[in-house]
């Protein structure tokens, strides 16, 4: 495929998800402040046009189209909690501004202008496109968060017009509960290369890769299940004080939770027959039976912290979690997806095929060379692992993306979630959050030394 074609359908298919997640919300909805962790949705929608002015036009040496914007969408310049309140552009003038902007990017990449005048390191194997791409798909995650937060019914952020590669038709079929399969998968120990090898696309906190000696470990086959997690609850675990470390405690006092975000009791009694523990769950404003085999989600890292302990174990590092998803033991090669180097559809729930994590064992054909499932897709994966640089890393090609982010105040969360398009999406792909948070749609799986 022509590289310039692949980056014009790529940046089509983004503008197609992001438009399609905002059509769903009037004005009022768009520009409102939903939640104090969010953007309200309309700078979101500007944020990602302003980056693409900023990168794909005024960084390979083209006029931009509204400079004057760039401090309202700089995410530095401006708190998530105060952004509605800023002079944003209304939805239509976004929509007309982001617009724009993509016209005359299209309008630079047909003519070949871009590579030609541009800087070398910037459009090598089509980085500063892929870069634009990829944040606008975590963007349109952040949005279907926000959305997560909001009051009330929203959307089905599975409705088609929501773009995936392979559509719905892409989406595997259930295979059910898959009885056979043991509790956990051991990676012996040995040499692992860390990090990305393909440089295309990858970030600058994912490179440079280096060689790293793992010990033998064993990590769980599949996401810890709502069903797993309400044996945990059902234990009394958030009373437990031994179970959760100083700041998992301080945190309990202060959130006052006593189960994941969105659970709540479907009656008074819970049955003890229902492997649901007699839960339901809040997903897009509608109160959901909450399914059994499905990976948790909106846990903080603390909770999973405290079920590891619970469980006996521990979260891996995310240096296990790499190795358990990309390391090919027999040939000694890095896989960029856990079943190879290409991405196929219907391995993995990512893309926004549904708007809910698969059940924990549905995609076989997606296992990764040890045996791990769904390594990617389903729900993010908080690791043991706080958000630190690489030995050798040099950031590129600005210090905002990763760089100022790196300590020990943010951990580590890897593999994407149902949200995450597979275009932002690899084995080495890092995310990082606040331990706290829980509106991300994350869960975890725990792993123990051998
Ligand atoms: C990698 C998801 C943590 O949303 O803060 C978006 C991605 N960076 N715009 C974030 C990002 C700049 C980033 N995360
Ligand atoms: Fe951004």
């Amino acid at each position: 495929m022509d590289a310039t074609a692949g980056i014009v359908d790529a940046l089509a298919e983004v503008r197609a998800r992001t438009l399609g997640i905002v059509e769903h919300f009037d004005d009022a909805a768009l520009c409102a402040q939903h939640s104090r962790l969010m953007s309200p949705l309309v700078w979101d929608l500007a944020h990602v046009g302003n980056y693409e002015d900023l990168w794909l036009l005024r960084a390979l040496g083209k006029p931009g189209v509204a400079p004057d914007v760039d401090d309202l969408y700089n995410a530095f310049a401006h708190a998530r909690s105060t952004r509605a309140g800023l002079a944003l552009l209304a939805p239509q003038a976004a929509r007309r501004y982001i617009g724009e902007v993509r016209h005359r990017v299209l309008d630079t990449l047909g003519a070949g202008h871009a590579v030609a005048g541009a800087p070398a390191p910037l459009v090598a194997g089509g980085f500063v496109y892929g870069m634009a791409v990829q944040h606008e798909h975590q963007h349109d995650e952040t949005m279907l968060a926000a959305i997560q937060l909001m009051e009330g019914p929203t959307f089905d952020p599975a409705l088609p017009g929501t773009a995936a590669p392979g559509g719905r038709a892409g989406v595997a079929p259930s295979l059910g509960r898959t009885p056979a399969l043991p509790d956990e998968v051991v990676v012996p120990g040995g040499p692992f290369t860390m990090g990305a090898t393909d440089a295309a696309w990858a970030y600058d906190n994912e490179r440079p890769a280096y060689a790293v000696e793992v010990p033998t470990f064993a990590i769980d086959t599949t996401a810890v299940t709502n069903a797993a997690y309400c044996a945990f609850v059902a234990s009394g675990a958030y009373g437990e004080h031994r179970l959760w470390d100083e700041a998992g405690r301080a945190w309990l006092a202060e959130s006052g939770a006593s189960a994941p975000a969105g659970w709540a009791r479907s009656g008074p009694e819970a049955d003890p027959a229902d492997a649901a523990g007699g839960w339901t769950c809040r997903t897009f404003g509608r109160t959901q039976p909450l399914d059994p085999d499905a990976p948790v989600q909106h846990v903080c890292a603390y909770e999973a912290d405290a079920y590891a302990r619970w469980a006996g174990r521990r979260l891996p590092t995310e240096v296990e979690w790499e190795k358990a998803a990309s390391w090919d033991a027999s040939s000694s090669a890095k896989l960029r997806y856990p079943w190879g180097n290409r991405f196929e559809a219907g391995r993995a729930n990512l893309g926004q095929l549904r708007a809910s994590p698969s059940p924990a064992s549905e995609h076989l054909a997606g296992a990764s060379p040890c045996g791990a499932l769904q390594m990617l897709g389903d729900v993010w994966e908080w690791t043991a692992s706080p958000f630190r640089p690489y030995p050798g890393f040099r950031s590129f090609p600005y210090r905002e993306y990763s760089e100022v982010f790196f300590g020990d105040v943010y951990r580590v969360l890897r593999g994407g979630s149902w949200a995450t398009h597979p275009a932002a999406m690899r084995t080495t792909f890092r995310n990082w959050d606040f331990p706290v948070r829980r509106h991300i749609f994350a869960g975890f799986r725990t792993a123990r030394d051998l």
